[in-house]
């Protein structure tokens, strides 16, 4: 019999096994591979680029298969590394119109991505950055939008110490001890409910609370507000799955 079977390969990140459906850190990139076969130059360019965006605040670095993803709550920027240089876009709240960008998609009124090209880094110049720090912006308004019926966003609940709601303390999100404790304990199970709960049914219980239409799970603006709470987690050790009321 011979040992070797044909090569597994995972649909979702193209790795080859040895094993079917072998347990491995699928999606889970690497910032280097994106620069492998690359002139060192593209990676001076990618790091004068971080570095522009980085002076309006932190950014999350978020390399994915086929580009890099930059976040602050949502994605407001990325970049592919090319031979030339860096193919890339960047999200704004209104449409721009400069011969610097190729093209224009509008997704919604304050929903604009901007796709660009840069091959030196001469082209982060001033204009440039002025449109990097819009984006940063756009990156930050999810938390903070407020809409529906009651004009709430998740800072009115979450975004001040001593909040409560009855009975219950509200965990002030936008700090690091409220968004660790609020975070890291998710998983849960709610005793109240008998069942145990992820973290995408919490925002979307709060999506309730908020009025606001239901969440649609994993989409991109889940995900952009887990970033967002795991971010200003940072550091905390995580202590789920837990036991909530
Ligand atoms: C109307 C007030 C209100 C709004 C608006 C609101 N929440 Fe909440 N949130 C609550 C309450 C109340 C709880 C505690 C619920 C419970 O334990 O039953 C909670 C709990 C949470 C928790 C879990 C905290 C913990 O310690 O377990 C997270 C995370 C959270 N909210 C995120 C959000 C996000 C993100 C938004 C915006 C999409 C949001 N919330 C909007 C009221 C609100």
């Amino acid at each position: 019999m011979s040992a070797r079977g044909p090569l597994w390969t995972c649909e979702k990140c193209g790795r080859t096994f040895a094993n079917r459906n072998q347990s491995h850190a699928c999606g889970r990139h690497r910032l280097e591979a994106h620069f492998e076969g690359r002139p060192p130059e593209v990676r001076t360019l990618f790091d004068a680029f971080l570095a522009a965006l980085q002076e309006n605040g932190p950014v999350t670095v978020l390399p994915q298969k086929t580009r890099i993803a930059f976040h602050v709550r949502m994605s407001f920027a990325q970049v592919t590394p090319r031979r030339g240089g860096l193919d890339g876009h960047l999200v704004l709240a209104r449409r721009v119109e400069d011969p610097r960008f190729l093209e224009v998609r509008t997704f919604s009124p304050r929903n604009h991505l901007h796709r660009f090209r840069i091959a030196k880094a001469e082209e982060i110049d001033a204009r440039m950055r002025a449109w990097m720090r819009e984006a940063y912006a756009v990156g930050e308004k999810i938390f903070f939008f407020r809409g529906g019926p009651h004009d709430f966003a998740c800072a009115t609940c979450h975004g001040e110490d001593g909040k409560r709601i009855r009975l219950q303390d509200l965990p002030n999100l936008s700090s690091k001890a409220g968004a660790q404790k609020g975070y890291t304990t998710w998983p849960a199970y709610r005793v109240s409910q008998g069942e145990l709960r992820t973290f995408q049914w919490r925002l979307n219980d709060c999506f309730r609370q908020q009025r606001f239409p239901e969440l649609d799970f994993t989409s991109p603006a889940s995900v952009a507000l887990t970033t967002f709470l795991a971010y200003n987690a940072n550091g905390a050790a995580f202590d789920a799955p837990s036991i909530k009321r």
